[in-house]
């Protein structure tokens, strides 16, 4: 098993390490990073499982890894879409340190790592009220709203989304078929908002920010 951790005081350090580092992956580096074992599935970047995967097979250890991985965030290319510095010292560590556990590598994470970082997608439905539905963006940066599912009566309806997160998001609606019937500008810290009209029947919200809708950033909206 890839986390058999002993009982030792510094592996239970090692662990909580893991888990910060899985945290900070899942907020600064998912929306960008396909990296399956950490539930991530961002474009913007290379997959990371396809970026370690082949040469992890080869042979290559898990510290060459790490140190590929925290070479990269502290010294990216010039002109890289990939700000510099996104996490430094123990936390880049760290985050590092949980990269070269898991990518490419089969298996899912267990024990504590198991939850780390996953954001908090409620299914109780968010309705809206006074023809206002308003559906929050996860604040951490994962790619997620707040809810998964939300409710509206038929007519004209404002969407809003308040943004925390230091990532670009949006609010849009998709009919059943998929056509985008309105969406609003994106946002980093504010919100986004615009109106429509709906009609009974199911449309799904969505982010329309490249990548984030595949990322998982979407919902279901029911109208009656
Ligand atoms: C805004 C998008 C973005 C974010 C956020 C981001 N990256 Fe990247 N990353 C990229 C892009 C684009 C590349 C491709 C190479 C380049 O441009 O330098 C890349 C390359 C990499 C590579 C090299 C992969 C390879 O094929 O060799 C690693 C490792 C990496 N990123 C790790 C991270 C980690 C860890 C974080 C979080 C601390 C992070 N990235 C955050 C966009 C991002």
């Amino acid at each position: 098993m890839a986390l058999a951790i002993p009982a030792s005081g510094c592996g239970r350090e090692k662990e909580a390490d893991l888990v910060t580092g899985k945290t900070l992956f899942s907020q600064k580096c998912g929306s960008c990073h396909a990296l399956e074992r950490a539930g991530t599935k961002g474009k913007q970047g290379p997959d990371l499982d396809e970026a370690f995967g082949p040469a992890r097979r080869d042979g290559l250890g898990e510290s060459t890894v790490e140190g590929v991985v925290l070479d990269q965030i502290g010294l990216v290319r010039k002109n890289s879409t990939m700000p510099a510095d996104l996490v430094t010292g123990p936390e880049a560590r760290a985050v590092a340190a949980y990269v070269a556990l898991v990518a490419g590598q089969p298996g899912k994470d267990q024990g504590a790592l198991a939850n780390a970082g996953r954001p908090k997608v409620s299914n109780k439905p968010i309705a809206a009220k006074g023809g206002k539905l308003q559906i929050d963006a996860d604040p951490t940066g994962a790619l997620a709203f707040v809810t998964s599912k939300a409710t509206a009566m038929a007519g004209p309806l404002m969407f809003v989304s308040e943004n925390k997160a230091s990532i670009p998001h949006n609010i849009a609606v998709k009919d059943s078929g998929g056509k985008l019937l309105g969406e609003g500008p994106d946002v980093t810290g504010g919100t986004s908002k615009f109106s429509t009209k709906v009609k009974a029947g199911k449309y799904t919200f969505v982010c329309t920010v490249p990548g984030h809708e595949e990322g998982g950033m979407k919902g279901d909206l029911t109208v009656k």
